[in-house]
């Protein structure tokens, strides 16, 4: 028997530089993807999924993300006096999922491994999911939930994985399946034999890149305990993970879905257009809009 995951984890304090200036006042968690925020997916994904605690690790100046799930009295009042039911009842439901936060600083961007050591107090000794809003999955099953039945299988420790062209290894932490075969089926789960954090391509013992959601043991906060450095001077999380490969089951699953990476420009891009495609309402006028750049 797995031991229940209850709670997620959303690193969200990071600097943004690659959407500066936007970023400068705006937290980049905060920036829309049709109509929601990126955090708002990804709690959307972390409650379908049956997460019941979220877990924001935020920082100085980026009050808006927790800001968004507040209550807004005024707005609902005056919502329902216009007879906008659908809105006021969206607004509503933002409000609940927000009793559910828990905010915890993390004063300096000291990298993702240490973004996480940040939450062991609110995690405690029990499995949790973190997830990574910059990165949105679009597909039938939300991406955590397929991790959810995956780890009810398997247990131990569960990452997202999916192929990257090889120049691009150095974008990302890269899993070593071993010498086994690797199967290329969606739904997959793939031995994790080691972690490396952004090889160079001619290092990387494969092409298999560590997107942003995991499900992990709580094992993991006595390596990031350490504190230790890697990559970029930062406290990288896939170090931590790499110490846990001997002692724990470890699987990477191919999980269904596109994912866009929206931490970067183009596929922030990217994603605002396959989600407003994947509206009824929106995908006329979307395609018509793809036709005038083709
Ligand atoms: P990224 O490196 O993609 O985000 O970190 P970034 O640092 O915010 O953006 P750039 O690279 O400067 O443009 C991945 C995730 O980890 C969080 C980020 O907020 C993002 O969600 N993170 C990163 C932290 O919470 N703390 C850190 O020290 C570093």
């Amino acid at each position: 028997m797995t031991k229940p995951v209850n709670k997620a984890v959303f690193p969200m304090a990071g600097l943004g530089t690659r959407f500066l200036p936007v970023t400068r006042a705006i937290p980049k968690e905060m920036l829309p993807v049709v109509d929601k925020p990126l955090v708002q997916w990804a709690v959307e994904e972390a409650a379908s999924a049956g997460i019941e605690k979220f877990i924001f690790v935020t920082a100085p100046g980026k009050e808006a993300i927790e800001a968004h799930f507040g209550p807004t009295p005024v707005l609902d009042h005056a919502l329902e006096e216009k007879g906008k039911t659908g809105l006021c009842e969206g607004s509503r439901a933002l409000t609940e999922l927000g009793a559910r936060i828990t905010c915890v600083l993390q004063p300096e961007p000291l990298g993702l491994g240490h973004a996480v050591w940040c939450t062991r107090e609110q995690v405690g000794d029990e499995p949790f999911a973190v997830l990574l809003p910059d990165d949105m999955i679009l597909g039938k099953t939300p991406c955590l939930q397929q991790m959810m039945a995956a780890y009810g299988e398997v247990g131990g420790n569960v990452v997202a994985v999916e192929n990257v062209p090889c120049k691009h290894t150095d974008r990302y932490g890269i899993v070593d399946p071993g010498n086994g075969t690797v199967s290329e089926e969606t739904g997959a789960l793939v031995p994790v034999k080691g972690l490396v954090e952004k090889p160079e391509p001619a290092k990387a013992p494969s092409t298999l890149s560590v997107i942003g959601r995991y499900i992990l043991q709580p094992q993991v906060f006595e390596h990031l305990d350490r504190k230790t450095r890697g990559v970029d001077e930062e406290i990288q999380l896939t170090d931590a993970l790499a110490k846990m490969v001997d002692t724990l089951p470890f699987h990477g699953l191919r999980f269904s879905g596109e994912r866009f990476d929206c931490g970067d420009k183009i596929g922030y891009l990217k994603a605002n257009m396959a989600f407003a495609h994947d509206r009824d309402a929106l995908r006329g006028a979307v395609s018509a809009l793809c036709r005038t750049f083709a």
